[in-house]
């Protein structure tokens, strides 16, 4: 960093501050995403930080990262299903790329061959098409949901199996991951509230995934909470419902990519994520013009911009 930051100590204040994000690290506009066979670090990093700060663009770069291009190309039938989904509802098309996206990222760090990580984005990609048969009108209510709308809202893992179950190109570990990525290891989960030896690898991965974008994303009905404590449920929570392994791949590789954005403190003053440690994903060390701070995550002051 160039510059030696001492940490104020005598502030204890700092401590439960909150952050929000402020701005990446690069000027997104000026990145041209190489044309190559893999995503480098850097492009992953631009990605994950415009997710992070909620800019629509993400997805124009995720669905032209080579892998998930090659995975469209390679099958016309998934194709036309995500232009179904997007078509039908946007905010199910942005979390469908985003899951598949991370859940790319988890299976390469996973060391899943590229055949196991295609199938894996097509996991993605899919595994909220049976929202295609739950009404708009319950998929958005801003209001509370009724018990009733919740059960039919829970059926799209079946309603996904049932229509993915004919596709080209979709074999049964893909299928499963449709059906089971709501099951859950303590057998909290959805639709048969399957255990451990159940859930196959994939709906594992994109499990997690598909919560860390679900918490991170605005929806009609609430605010994204911020990407740090998403990490705070992660390893607080995570263990009881979630796989350890991808578990623990994601709280040791995700939180990385956050370093150099710039940040909203919840007292107004900006500053910069200079340092994430593996043990405490969810309290980052922020480079302020006061010094370095370790930034709260509570969302009591959290204040997202
Ligand atoms: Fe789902």
């Amino acid at each position: 960093m160039g510059e030696i930051i001492k940490l104020n100590e005598s502030d204890e204040n700092d401590l439960c501050r909150g952050i929000s994000f402020y701005s990446f690290t690069e000027d997104f506009s000026e990145i041209r995403f190489q044309k190559k066979s893999r995503l480098s670090g850097k492009e992953i990093k631009i990605i994950v930080q415009a997710l992070a700060a909620g800019k629509d663009f993400a997805q124009k770069k995720i669905i032209n990262a080579v892998l998930i291009k090659k995975v469209l190309e390679e099958n016309p039938d998934v194709k036309m299903a995500v232009d179904e989904i997007k078509n039908y509802d946007e905010y199910t098309y942005k979390h469908s790329l985003n899951t598949a996206f991370y859940a790319m990222l988890i299976a390469k760090w996973l060391k899943f061959s590229e055949k196991q990580v295609k199938e894996i984005i097509c996991a993605g990609l899919l595994h909220d098409i049976g929202k295609l048969k739950i009404p708009l009108d319950v998929l958005n209510k801003k209001e509370k949901i009724t018990d009733y709308e919740y059960g039919l809202i829970k059926n799209h893992t079946i309603y996904g199996f049932n229509l993915i179950r004919n596709m080209k190109g979709i074999n049964n570990s893909i299928r499963q991951a449709v059906l089971l990525h709501h099951e859950r290891m303590d057998k909290s989960g959805y639709p048969f509230k399957s255990g451990l030896s159940d859930i196959n690898a994939y709906a594992k991965i994109i499990a997690v995934a598909d919560v860390y974008d679900a918490m991170c994303s605005d929806r009609v009905y609430k605010k994204r909470k911020s990407h740090f404590e998403a990490f705070r449920m992660f390893k607080n929570e995570g263990h009881e419902i979630f796989d350890a392994k991808i578990l623990k791949v994601f709280l040791s590789r995700m939180p990385k990519f956050l370093i150099g954005m710039d940040v909203l403190l919840s007292d107004g003053e900006i500053g910069t994520i200079c340092e994430i440690s593996p043990d405490s994903p969810e309290y980052p060390l922020i480079k302020t013009s006061h010094g370095l701070i370790a930034a709260g995550v509570d969302a009591a002051v959290l204040k997202i911009i």
